[in-house]
């Protein structure tokens, strides 16, 4: 089950960038930070490159394997299915709210709602996973299945680690993003450079 454990952790690295620029948001609405543009969009890039396009990919490998096993959570998956699928108008919105916010101080407002939209859909998108599809997984996937997709998992991270210069390192742009951010979240503030 080290395809759970991955998930997990990915969950909880996903969380703590979500949480960051929540905090980040609220501190520089109240005047209390000065906004760091470029950790900003490192940080949606990150929720883009990494959450929706790596994260729900290895999802979709465990979830298509439930039905085979049980009926149960049909109706999640389904919900979960739609919900990966639309990734992209997702994150459309959140990166049309920032670029304008990048070329107009004045779009702050517009930013920090369509994060907190984006926000609030992650945090339940990731709540019903975990309380309902992975315990559903772990009680109906059979030892073989596991072997399986504990391989494929193995393989998406060995292939697309990015220690080979062939993909981006999220592990090490994950680091240098908490670097940047302010404490107590991070050991920031420190400007973001690409
Ligand atoms: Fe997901
Ligand atoms: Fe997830």
């Amino acid at each position: 089950m080290e395809a759970l454990h991955i998930i997990g952790e990915e969950h909880q690295s996903l969380a703590a960038i979500l949480h960051a620029i929540r905090f980040m948001l609220k501190e520089v609405a109240a005047g209390k930070l000065a906004a760091d543009l470029k950790l900003f969009q490192a940080m949606v890039h990150y929720l883009d490159a990494y959450a929706e396009k790596r994260h729900h990919p290895k999802e979709d490998l465990l979830f298509h394997r439930l039905p085979q096993r049980t009926a149960d959570g049909a109706e999640a998956l389904a919900k979960l299915g739609l919900q990966h699928a639309a990734a992209p108008q997702r994150m459309a919105a959140l990166e049309q709210a920032l670029a304008a916010y990048v070329a107009d101080n004045s779009r702050f407002d517009n930013f920090a709602r369509a994060f907190e939209t984006y926000a609030e859909f992650y945090r339940e998108h990731m709540m019903l996973e975990e309380d309902v599809v992975l315990p559903l997984l772990r009680k109906h996937l059979t030892a073989d299945d596991w072997t399986e997709l504990d391989a494929a998992f193995r393989a998406e991270m060995a292939d697309k680690s990015g220690k080979d210069g062939k993909a981006e390192d999220f592990s090490a742009l994950f680091s240098r993003l908490v670097d940047c951010a302010p404490a107590p979240i991070g050991f920031g503030p420190r400007p973001f450079a690409n």
